[in-house]
């Protein structure tokens, strides 16, 4: 099996810790390692390094190398532009035949470079069974149990049982839609058969470059050209997600429900919610002081923070920069970082 990495995001939504040239894949906030690092050894649990394909921005290069220092033997793809998704996994596939002479009845698992997920062998096990289905043909992806209405996500509707192996289940997809209004991620809760699209997929590389030739034709005419002449013309490629162009376009869509601590950290509220509280209900990280302070993240990078008398609240301080923001308004960043 091989896999690929996409590691070339680059995401706002964690400004001030998170820039434009320092996106969220590269922040070391659970601990003393980045995402991508923490990434890079879950993956490992399944995938022999010489196997793992890191796709990433050539802005980026000298932060995936420096991340994963430690480590020899992985292929690195530094993209021109970016393009999102779609093109990332089409590079991604070519280069598993081409480089790695990967048969095309080899499944080829695409990991999202940022993500938290808790435990890792649980999670390794759900990845292995997703080995098992795209073998039988199917483009695989993980579902995990939505917990609110968030229209930054996939929704995935559960079809018919596939496969049930031991406590492991796999489902047709009904439907898939990416990202939907807050209204239809609403209706999609109550209706309770929808899942949230953890971003991991699986499928064979020969199903791979059959479902791009049938949904996306206009990324499918590269792949006759090879992987060099795809990257020498990368300019040229649509810019556009794997979940448009594939998952809501597949007729061979299946999902394996996830029952493990999985987020995306799309937001500063979410990153309270994967960090251990105190009794109070506060996160402290770094050199923090909270005085009668309930319910809030305190973030410190370089000086003493300290609040007094505050609840709900995000406070992140950065060297050049200091974020005071309501936690359930997290969201509201990325527009900030717009006018910025
Ligand atoms: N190499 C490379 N090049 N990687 C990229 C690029 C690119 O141009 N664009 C994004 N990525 C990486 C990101 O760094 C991330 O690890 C992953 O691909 C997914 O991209 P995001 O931009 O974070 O996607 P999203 O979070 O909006 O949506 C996806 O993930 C959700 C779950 O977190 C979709 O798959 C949704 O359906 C899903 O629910
Ligand atoms: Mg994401």
């Amino acid at each position: 099996m091989k896999a690929l990495i996409m590691a070339g995001g680059s995401g706002t939504r964690l400004w001030p810790l998170s820039r434009e040239t320092y996106p969220k894949q590269f922040l070391k906030i659970l601990g003393d390692k980045s995402f991508l690092h923490i990434t890079y050894e879950r993956l490992l649990r399944l995938v022999d390094h010489k196997d793992i394909i890191v796709a990433t921005s050539e802005e980026y290069e000298y932060h995936v190398r420096n991340d994963l220092y430690p480590y020899e033997g992985y292929s690195l793809i530094l993209e021109p532009e970016k393009k999102n998704t779609g093109p990332t996994i089409l590079l991604g596939m070519l280069f598993a035949l081409e480089k790695l002479s990967a048969k095309e009845d080899e499944v080829l698992l695409v990991i999202p470079s940022d993500h938290y997920v808790k435990p890792e062998e649980r999670y390794a096990q759900y990845l292995s069974f997703g080995e098992k289905l795209a073998k039988m043909g199917y483009v695989v992806a993980f579902g995990i149990k939505p917990s609110y209405p968030d229209p930054n996500f996939g929704y995935i509707k559960l079809g018919e049982t596939l496969l049930s192996e031991d406590d492991l289940s796999a489902y047709r997809i009904d439907c898939f839609v990416e990202k939907p209004s807050y209204k239809m991620a609403q209706d999609f809760l109550k209706e309770g058969s929808y899942m949230w699209n953890s971003g991991n997929f699986a499928f064979t590389l020969k199903v791979g470059l059959e479902e791009f030739k049938t949904n996306a034709p206009e990324l499918w005419q590269w792949a006759q050209k090879g992987f060099h002449y795809t990257m020498e013309n990368y300019s040229k490629l649509p810019e556009i997600a794997f979940d448009y162009i594939e998952m809501e376009k597949t007729k061979r869509g299946a999902v394996i429900p996830m029952d493990v601590e999985w987020s995306d950290i799309g937001s500063f509220e979410g990153l309270y919610r994967v960090l251990p509280t105190d009794n109070n209900g506060n996160v402290c990280v770094g050199n923090t002081l909270c005085m009668d302070t309930e319910n809030t993240l305190a973030y410190s990078v370089e000086r003493l923070l300290a609040l007094v008398g505050v609840k709900d609240v995000a406070v992140v301080e950065e060297r050049d920069a200091l974020l005071v923001i309501k936690r359930d308004m997290s969201h509201k960043v990325k527009d900030l970082v717009s006018v910025l």
